[in-house]
């Protein structure tokens, strides 16, 4: 018995036949966003509800069980703060759309701001409802302009006028002749006044061999003849070795990494006289498996 119930007994036998008599309550249905704190469900109990943060609380905070089974009241609700519309002190250059459904911004909302071109947004370009019913964070707007871009080592920028550039503006850049380009060929001015990472021009490689046949894109070709220029960066050739014991040869990979070309520790330049008695290795059979 309720404690409370059993202290009306002592008082007024009345109340202690009425309190026997009671039905208990049924637990209420959960609340949405929000909590129930209780002890029991007898009569006189009471539940006390409280929101979730970003929840404000509609309706009445207790409710007490009657001697009828019921619970006094409605059950309250949580309905989620709303946050106004942002206040823009720069109305006109800068703007916002609602990135949830509705015309109301509710807790945990976003909106997403943007600024009239060339003003670049300063700041988070979106703000969240937060649980007190204002924005997380308002941007601004501002004029931004990046210097005259500087070249790149072994490239050029393309159609290169001397100026400031304003913010979202772009400029391409090319690589001298045998160099490849690496990474995006355009640059930004981004709303830091810097530059967006530029491309770099990788150098080709030489071959560092007098005469050789190797593989090339899958076919045989003496480097004297077909490679004397060399390769372009992210090429490779496949040098051919000798495993003595077994007279078989087998290829190794050499890749060209910005003008870097590292012959293979087994690969051995023929001299002159090699080459009239011996077989090359390019020509021998290949070998069953790696020596
Ligand atoms: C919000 O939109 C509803 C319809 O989706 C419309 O009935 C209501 O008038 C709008 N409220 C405002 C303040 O624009
Ligand atoms: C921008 O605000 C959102 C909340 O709307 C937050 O999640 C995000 O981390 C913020 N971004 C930056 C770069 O501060
Ligand atoms: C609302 O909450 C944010 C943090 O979520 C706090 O920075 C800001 O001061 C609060 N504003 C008010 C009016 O309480
Ligand atoms: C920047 O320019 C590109 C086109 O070059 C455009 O698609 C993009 O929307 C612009 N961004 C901003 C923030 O103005
Ligand atoms: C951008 O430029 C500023 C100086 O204006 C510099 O301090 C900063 O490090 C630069 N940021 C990047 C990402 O290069
Ligand atoms: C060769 O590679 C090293 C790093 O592995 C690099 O520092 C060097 O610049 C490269 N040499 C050439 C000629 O690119």
């Amino acid at each position: 018995m309720h404690p409370l119930a059993l202290l009306g007994c002592l008082v007024a036998l009345s109340h202690c036949a009425l309190a026997s008599k009671a039905k208990r309550c049924p637990p209420p249905p959960p609340l949405q966003n929000g909590k129930m704190d209780f002890e029991e469900f007898q009569y006189q109990s009471t539940v006390t509800f409280s929101c979730d943060p970003g929840y404000n609380l509609v309706g009445s905070r207790t409710s007490q069980c009657m001697a009828d089974g019921k619970w006094t009241g409605t059950v309250p609700q949580c309905q989620p703060v709303t946050c106004a519309p942002p206040s823009l002190p720069e109305f006109g250059v800068l703007s916002f759309r609602r990135l949830n459904p509705g015309n109301v911004s509710h807790f945990l909302d976003t909106i997403q701001f943007e600024c009239v071109p060339p003003l670049a947004l300063i700041g988070n370009e979106t703000a969240t409802c937060t649980a007190n019913g204002t924005w997380s964070s308002i941007p601004v707007c501002k004029v931004v302009t990046c210097p005259t871009p500087i070249g790149i080592e072994n490239g050029f920028i393309e159609f290169a006028v001397r100026r400031t550039y304003h913010y979202n503006e772009s400029v391409s850049f090319g690589c001298q002749p045998g160099f490849v380009m690496e990474g995006s060929k355009h640059s930004r001015c981004e709303n830091t006044g810097n530059w967006s990472t530029k491309p770099a021009c990788r150098a080709p490689c030489k071959i560092p061999v007098k005469k050789a046949v190797v593989l090339y894109n899958g076919e045989k070709k003496r480097v004297q003849n077909d490679l004397k220029d060399g390769i372009l960066h992210g090429e490779t050739v496949s040098f051919f070795c000798k495993n003595k014991e077994k007279s078989c040869a087998y290829t190794v990979d050499v890749a060209c990494v910005d003008g870097n070309f590292t012959l293979p520790a087994c690969f051995k330049e023929r001299g002159f006289f090699s080459t009239l008695v011996k077989k090359d290795p390019s020509e021998m059979k290949a070998c069953e498996d790696e020596a």
